[in-house]
């Protein structure tokens, strides 16, 4: 089956800063894409170009087999893409429902007789959140008052029913504990079982690989690879990750010690490229 997004060779800079380079991946109906890599690696710079909300400099961008170039986040939306980004601005206070359908509110009646469909939003985010498996006994409630992880889940609910196709998570997982992030893991699965094109940005090769299909490394903006589960075991996948963590640590101490302009941390430095 052909990809929901490919990209070839895509590469960005921000001025002097290349900030990616030479990325190549796909995302496809039912399958999980990873893209995994330390701070800094470019990660969010990937998401934001398939987001719309950086235009790709190098290299070719592929939306249902159609050359694309997106200039606005409206226009990823318009082609099915949904991003959920990890601050997730919800209004706590408010309820789950009204966050919800916030700035999509339903209404019914015409003209001075308009008003909320109050009756209908609140139906429909209850069957909407039981079929990706969450059963909230009040929809009612502050979304404040959610886990992490459960709030997460009501974005993902709420980007399929407004019929999001590629489903971007910017580190979902990255500020919950073990049992909350296994609890978005399950999530995950469950928009991928249900056809969406999945793309799972962590930094933690223990919460990608269970889930994922696919996986590109990243490291200072350049590819590492662009592997399918089947030619990427977990144990690789980890010492690969972890390889980049402990020289960048490293360099980075060295730098602190030695001095940027040492020849030892230059060295170290043109390996980590
Ligand atoms: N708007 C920007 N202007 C200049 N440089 C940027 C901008 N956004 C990101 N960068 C640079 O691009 C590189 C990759 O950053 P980013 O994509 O945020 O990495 P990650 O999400 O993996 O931590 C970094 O060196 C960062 O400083
Ligand atoms: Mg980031």
């Amino acid at each position: 089956m052909s990809a929901l997004i490919e990209v070839r060779d895509l590469g960005k800079r921000f001025g002097n800063v290349i900030a990616l380079q030479g990325i190549s991946t796909s995302v496809r109906s039912g399958e999980v894409t990873c893209v995994l890599g330390d701070n800094g690696a470019g990660k969010s710079t990937l998401i934001k170009i398939l987001a719309g909300s950086h235009p790709h400099g190098e290299g070719t961008l592929l939306i249902d087999d159609q050359e694309r170039r997106l200039s606005s986040p409206r226009e990823a939306l318009d082609a099915g893409i949904a991003t959920v980004y990890q601050d997730l601005a919800v209004v706590p206070l408010m309820p789950v429902w009204r966050n919800f359908f916030l700035g999509s509110e339903v209404t019914r009646g015409r003209g001075p007789l308009r008003r909320l469909d109050v009756a209908r939003m609140k139906e429909t985010t209850r069957t909407e959140l039981a079929a990706m498996g969450i059963d909230l006994r009040d929809v009612d409630q502050p979304i404040g008052t959610l886990s992490g992880g459960e709030r997460q889940c009501v974005a993902i609910a709420r980007a399929v029913h407004f019929g999001a196709r590629v489903l971007i998570l910017d580190e979902p997982t990255a500020a919950l504990g073990v049992k909350q992030s296994g609890v978005v893991l399950k999530y995950i699965a469950k928009a991928r079982d249900r056809g969406l094109g999945v793309v799972f940005i962590t930094h933690n090769p223990h919460h990608a690989h269970p889930v994922g299909d696919r996986f590109v490394l990243l490291r200072r903006g350049r590819s590492l690879g662009d592997f399918a589960k089947k030619d990427l075991p977990m144990d690789e996948l980890v010492s690969m990750m972890a390889g980049g963590a402990e020289l960048e640590s490293l360099a980075h101490e060295l730098e602190r010690t030695m001095g940027t302009d040492s020849s030892v941390v230059s060295e170290l430095r043109a390996d980590l490229q």
